[in-house]
């Protein structure tokens, strides 16, 4: 039986997102399908803001960045989740799934492809639970998703942290200057792992591994101010964060409190970028009085600046690693639904496009303290010193 498939894209846009619904496109068009696009994620599917989507009319989407769908953050269950009782917070999560699984037939769909990350897909996990009709596709610049080798988007950002780290290097080394790049990242820090190593960072701050300002941060740059280092790279994710001890004994901009209390969004994540990590770290810098008379008695200028990479991380056209995964994953997407497959994420698996329960596909996937990558960042950033 030929279907109507929804389809819609929610949290922050990604490079491959115009990719997947151009592949469910191409699918849907192969099997006789029909695709309805839901603008503006979980909100336009609650207010019914609808649009057919014509392939001959989005020739070659594919290669565009963002997504021509819109996107939002909203979250259907922001409500249910708040009450406190737990009987009756149980109950309003059960009667808001009925009412997503019912807006179905108001928007005229028989099924969905939710594509997103681990919020977009817990919404959608918590539908099919219901009784929904879904399918979910892993979105995320931050390759922060378990069951998929990568997310798309992720290989697209790294190039840009990696480009912007690469250039600044050269205004670097000649005001010979260091640098605070702050990399988008919140809960993990693949972006900035992979793309500090791959420029050459000299430090690299990630949230899975709590840093000490004194022996991360002052002693390295010492460290490497004596090995006759005149610039600085210092690569440090979003959400990286001091480890408590050296919060309490070397912050003076900031407290524990500041930290606890930032703004959450409607998913409850708090917004990182209101704490501004790269910013702190400089004015921390800056008032070490012993580390400039360092950099002075050891010929070095200290001078400290600041590059919030921020959204231009998730701008632009996506490469072609991510266009291909994109299409690979949104031509699986509509063919499980053609097949009446739901309830399945599609993910990368190696060389194959494969799937898991969306149950399990939702959740966070962080950098292993084992990883290579790991050993890998810290053998980088060693310092050598010709004479030894
Ligand atoms: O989840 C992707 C991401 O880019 C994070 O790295 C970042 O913290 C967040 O989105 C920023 O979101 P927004 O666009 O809502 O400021």
């Amino acid at each position: 039986m030929k279907k109507t498939i929804g389809i819609l894209t929610g949290g922050g846009d990604c490079p491959g997102l115009n990719s997947v619904i151009y592949g469910a496109l191409l699918k849907a068009k192969d099997t006789g399908d029909e695709i309805i696009g839901i603008e503006k994620g979980w909100k336009g599917f609650l207010e019914n803001r609808t649009r057919k989507l014509n392939v001959a009319k989005l020739d070659d989407l594919h290669t565009i960045g963002g997504t021509l769908l819109y996107t939002s953050r909203t979250n259907p269950y922001k409500d249910a989740k708040k009450v406190r009782d737990p009987s009756e917070r149980a109950k309003r999560i059960e009667e808001t799934a009925k009412m997503m699984v019912k807006q179905f037939e108001v928007l005229g769909i028989d099924a969905l492809i939710a594509i997103g990350g681990d919020d977009t897909l817990g919404v959608a996990a918590a539908m099919h639970k219901a009784g929904a009709k879904v399918v979910g596709v892993p979105k995320t610049i931050d390759n922060d998703l378990s069951n998929t080798d990568y997310t798309f988007g992720f290989w697209s950002a790294v190039q840009l942290a990696s480009d912007a780290m690469d250039n600044i290097k050269t205004t670097a080394r000649s005001h010979q200057r260091i640098f605070v790049v702050q990399v988008m990242g919140r809960d993990t820090g693949w972006l900035t792992l992979i793309s500090g190593i791959s420029t050459g960072a000299d430090i690299i701050l990630i949230p899975e591994k709590p840093f000490d300002f004194e022996e991360d941060i002052i002693a390295l740059l010492k460290e490497r101010v004596k090995a006759n280092h005149k610039y600085h790279i210092i690569a440090c994710s979003e959400g990286a964060v001091p480890t408590k001890k050296s919060l309490e004994r070397d912050f003076h901009t900031i407290s524990k409190e500041t930290i606890e209390n930032l703004p959450l969004d409607d998913f409850g994540n708090p917004l990182l970028a209101k704490l501004n990590m790269s910013r702190i770290i400089v004015k921390e810098l800056n008032r070490r009085e012993d580390l400039k008379e360092f950099f002075q008695q050891n010929n070095a200028e200290f001078e400290v600046r600041e590059v919030v990479l921020g959204h231009t991380m998730r701008a632009g056209n996506p490469n072609s690693f991510d266009r291909i995964l994109g299409l690979r994953l949104g031509i699986r997407a509509a063919k499980l639904v053609s097949e009446d497959r739901y309830g399945l994420m599609v993910c990368l698996r190696g060389e194959e496009i494969d799937t898991v329960p969306l149950s399990e596909g939702a959740k966070k996937k962080t950098i292993p303290p084992n990883s290579d990558l790991v050993e890998l960042g810290d053998l980088i950033k060693k310092v050598y010193f010709e004479s030894r």
